[in-house]
């Protein structure tokens, strides 16, 4: 094989490649996490029920995404960033959040009965 033949054939196969990696992708998009209809936490004062769907929903609360989604360009669990031992820590994000707008727009459980209702 002359040089040129080879490197035809090396410009063949690299276009072969573009296009499997190409394909590739199209077929298997980064995974984004999907919008929750309900959440159930689990902790030791007894589990607390969120519906995701009525808070965001224009026929329920109509509350935008990155008024809780506070950090990122796209919603991500509040656990990627707050565990029990994160600088703000996972029962005072959700304690802050939840109960402070509650609090904050007079309406929505404040009690910890009210919140913490299944055990
Ligand atoms: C009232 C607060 C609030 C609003 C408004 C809100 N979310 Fe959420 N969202 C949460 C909470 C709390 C979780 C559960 C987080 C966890 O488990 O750590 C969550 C979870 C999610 C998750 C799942 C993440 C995962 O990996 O499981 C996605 C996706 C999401 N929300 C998207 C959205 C989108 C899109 C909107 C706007 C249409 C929105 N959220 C509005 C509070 C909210
Ligand atoms: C990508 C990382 C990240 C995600 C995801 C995230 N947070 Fe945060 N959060 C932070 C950081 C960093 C701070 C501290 C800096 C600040 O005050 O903004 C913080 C602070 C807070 C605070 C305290 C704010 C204050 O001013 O005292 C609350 C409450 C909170 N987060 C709740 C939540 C909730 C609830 C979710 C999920 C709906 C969430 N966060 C998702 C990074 C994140
Ligand atoms: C930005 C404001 C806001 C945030 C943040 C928020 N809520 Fe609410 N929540 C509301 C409003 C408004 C209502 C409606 C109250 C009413 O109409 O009586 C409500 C109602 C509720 C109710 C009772 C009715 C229902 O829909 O089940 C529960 C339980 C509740 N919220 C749990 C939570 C939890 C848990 C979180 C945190 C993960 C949270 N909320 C975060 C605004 C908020
Ligand atoms: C607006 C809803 C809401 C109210 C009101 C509320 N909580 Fe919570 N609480 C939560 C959520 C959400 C979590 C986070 C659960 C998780 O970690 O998945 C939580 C977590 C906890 C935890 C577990 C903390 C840990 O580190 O394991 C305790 C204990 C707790 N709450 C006690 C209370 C007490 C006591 C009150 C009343 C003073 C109260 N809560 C009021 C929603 C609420």
């Amino acid at each position: 094989m002359t040089s040129k033949n080879e490197q035809a054939l090396a410009f063949a196969l690299a276009a072969i490649l573009l296009v499997v990696g190409v394909v590739c992708y199209a077929a298997f998009p980064p995974k984004t996490p999907e919008e929750p209809v309900r959440v159930m936490f689990k902790s030791t004062a007894g589990s607390i029920f969120f519906d995701h769907k009525t808070h965001t929903a224009d026929t329920g609360y109509a509350i935008a995404c990155d008024d809780c989604h506070h950090e990122g360009d796209e919603p991500v669990a509040c656990s990627e960033c707050h565990e029990a031992d994160s600088d703000v820590k996972r029962s005072d994000a959700f304690h802050g959040q939840c109960k402070g707008c509650h609090e904050d727009s007079g309406a929505g459980p404040v009690k910890c009965a009210a919140c913490h209702v299944m055990k």
